[in-house]
Parts: C-alpha cells; structure tokens; sequence
C-alpha cells in the first residue's frame, strides 16, 4: 500500500469519486461521513468499482470527543482529504449558523487532532466561490477574493485562512486547497454520481432528471447577461478529473514536494461554457432533447467565471481530459441507472 488517507465527506460527490481514484493507484482509505447528504451504500459501490471495500466511520466532525477516538484507534494516516462541509448556497443563506458550525468548527476539530497525533498533510476542498465575480478572466490563483455571495462561500474564505494561520503557528502541517470550479458528471461506471437531495440547486442535475421526466422543465435563469448568448457563463469540471487531482495534490504534500506550508490551485477544464451551449452540448451526446425556458435572473449568480489553469497544469503536472460531451453523456447514463431507465 502507498499509504493510508483519511478522507472525510467520503460517501458524498466528490469524496467517493476520489475514494476510488486513491484506491485505482494503491492507497488504502479510510471515510468519515455522517451520511447527511449521502448513503452509506456509496461504499458498497466504490467497492464494487475497485474491489476494495474502504472502512467507513459514520458520524460528524463537530463531534471531537468521537474525532479524537477515531484518530487513537487510526494509526499510520500519512495525509488527510477534508471534503466533509455543508455545500448548498441557498441553505447556507436561510441557515447561517449552521453552517458556520459545521464547516468551521468541522475544520479546526481536524487540525487539533492531526496536531496530537501527528498527522502531517491535509488536502483542503475549496471552491472558485471564493473569487466572487472576479474583474478579470480567466481568473488565476493571485486573483484577489472578493467578499463572499453567501454564508457557504464565506466559510470557505474563512476555512482558508484557518489553514494558511494554523499551518504559520505550526509549521509541522502542511496544506494544499483546491478551488474547484464547477464539478459535473459522474463515474463512467454509473456506480457512483451526484445525489442531490430533494429538487437540484445545481444545474446539471436539474438538467439530467428533466431529461429524465423527473421534472418538468428547466428554468435558464437569465439570458441578459453580457455574454455571447446572454447565459451565464461557468467552467465546467470533470468529476473524476477533479478526483485525480487530489490523488497528485496528496502526493505533492506526502512527498514533500510543495514549496510552502499553505499552497492553493484552480482546477477547472480553463474553459468558459454558458447554460445554453451546455443544454446544447448534452443533446448533442445524449440524443435527449431538455425542455426548458428562459426565466428571470437567480439571486446571488455571478455572470462569469472561468479558471486559468496554468499553475495547475505546471506545479502539480494537472490536466483535466474529458470533453464537455462525455461529461455530460456520464451524467446522463448516471441519471439511467439510479431511475432503473434501460
Ligand atoms: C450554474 C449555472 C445558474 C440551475 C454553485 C456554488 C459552487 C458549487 C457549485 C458547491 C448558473 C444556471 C442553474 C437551474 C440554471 N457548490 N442554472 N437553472 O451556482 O455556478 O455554483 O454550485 O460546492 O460553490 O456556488 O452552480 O449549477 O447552481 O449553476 O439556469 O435550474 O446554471 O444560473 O448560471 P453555481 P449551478
């Protein structure tokens, strides 16, 4: 084994697509989840995909007594994925405490217990959010922050400055944070994918279960803005190209390789994609025809973001490879399998 990760938020989205892209190169992982936005039978499909079945420790970080135990019963973790946080914009604005408590008290729980037991590495789950709607695209790494849109967004802008303060004061830790721009897709073994609950914020998922005839219709929210065809604009990112990079990230750090205690890098696909030409895009892969309309503006929606990826592609030797196309098509075989469609 290369070694063993901790990875909590493992049975959500992102965390089982990167579950198995660590196992895929030989690390053996271990999951902490508290299942509030996913299903402990994540981990039978990841050990369908890989063969490995991951142990899995179902509960949530809030609880230190529990994190502390965890981590006195773990021994050997060389490094530490934390995608375990609360992620929906809109929640996050009718819920604020709630999401301050989770996230951040979630995040300094971690860091106390790596310090008493020696964990040395943690992978940190950021997002593009944190850039606001940035003066200047593509938007790269030294593009300043801008006040957060939500509660959700801000506690990433706080999360960050817990670990480039944490990593100063103890220089032992060392971090790297990932600024994901938009993740879509799913595994192409239609094992594992996004499972939003309720009625989809995010808009591949809306689009796939429109498809579906879950939903009646998409609503395009806003076809005013200053861009080619008046949608917004965003940079569409491959799910398990985005779990691949973590697999490099936890190898800069595991390595030693990174040039500072606290490093942070966009990954995205460096393509700017509007609503519209994405509706256009998964009808072209998938054959299905999306009914939607044109609607008013969304609260909160920047017009567009798009990422440079050149210290991704340079420093950590990252680049993401699947087409829009596949994406999508990868989405909708998803979409197929968990409604049992052909
Ligand atoms: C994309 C575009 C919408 C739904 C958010 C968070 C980000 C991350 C990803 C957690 C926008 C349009 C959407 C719909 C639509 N979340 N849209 N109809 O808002 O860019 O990013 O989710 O990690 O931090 O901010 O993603 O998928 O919601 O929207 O027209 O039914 O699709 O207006 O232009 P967003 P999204």
């Amino acid at each position: 084994m290369k070694g063993k990760i901790l990875v909590t938020g493992g049975t959500g989205y992102i965390g089982s697509h990167t579950v198995v892209e660590l196992q895929n190169v030989g690390f053996e992982v271990v999951i902490i989840d508290d299942l509030s936005n996913s299903t402990a039978g994540v981990v039978d499909q990841i050990a369908q995909i890989t063969g490995i079945r991951p142990e899995f420790h179902p509960f949530n970080l809030q609880n230190l007594d529990l994190l502390d135990a965890f981590f006195e019963q773990t021994k050997g973790i060389g490094a530490v994925i934390h995608f375990a946080a609360f992620k929906a914009v809109g929640e996050s604005v009718k819920k604020p405490l709630s999401y301050y408590r989770n996230n951040i008290l979630s995040l300094v729980n971690l860091f106390e217990c790596m310090d008493k037991h020696r964990v040395n590495n943690l992978v940190f789950s950021s997002s593009c959010t944190v850039y606001g709607q940035p003066a200047q695209l593509p938007v790269t790494e030294q593009t300043p922050r801008k006040e957060a849109e939500s509660p959700y967004g801000n506690t990433k802008i706080v999360c960050e400055d817990i670990i480039r303060d944490y990593t100063k004061a103890n220089p032992r830790i060392q971090s790297i944070a990932l600024r994901y721009f938009n993740p879509i897709g799913a595994h192409p073994s239609a094992l594992i994918g996004e499972l939003p609950n309720g009625i989809p914020n995010n808009l591949v998922p809306f689009v796939t279960q429109t498809a579906a005839g879950l939903r009646e219709q998409l609503q395009v929210f806003g076809n005013d803005y200053d861009t080619p065809d008046g949608s917004c604009i965003r940079d569409y990112i491959n799910v398990v190209d985005l779990a691949k990079a973590h697999v490099v990230a936890i190898g800069r750090l595991m390595d030693k390789k990174n040039e500072s205690a606290f490093e942070f890098f966009n990954v995205g696909t460096g393509k700017g994609v509007s609503v519209l030409e994405l509706l256009n895009a998964f009808e072209k892969a998938t054959g299905q025809k999306v009914n939607y309309r044109i609607a008013g503006r969304r609260a909160g929606d920047i017009e567009k973001i798009y990422a440079d990826t050149t210290k991704a592609n340079q420093v950590l030797g990252w680049h993401s490879a699947a087409s829009l196309e596949e994406t999508l098509l990868s989405a909708w075989n998803w979409e197929k399998k968990i409604r049992k469609m052909d």
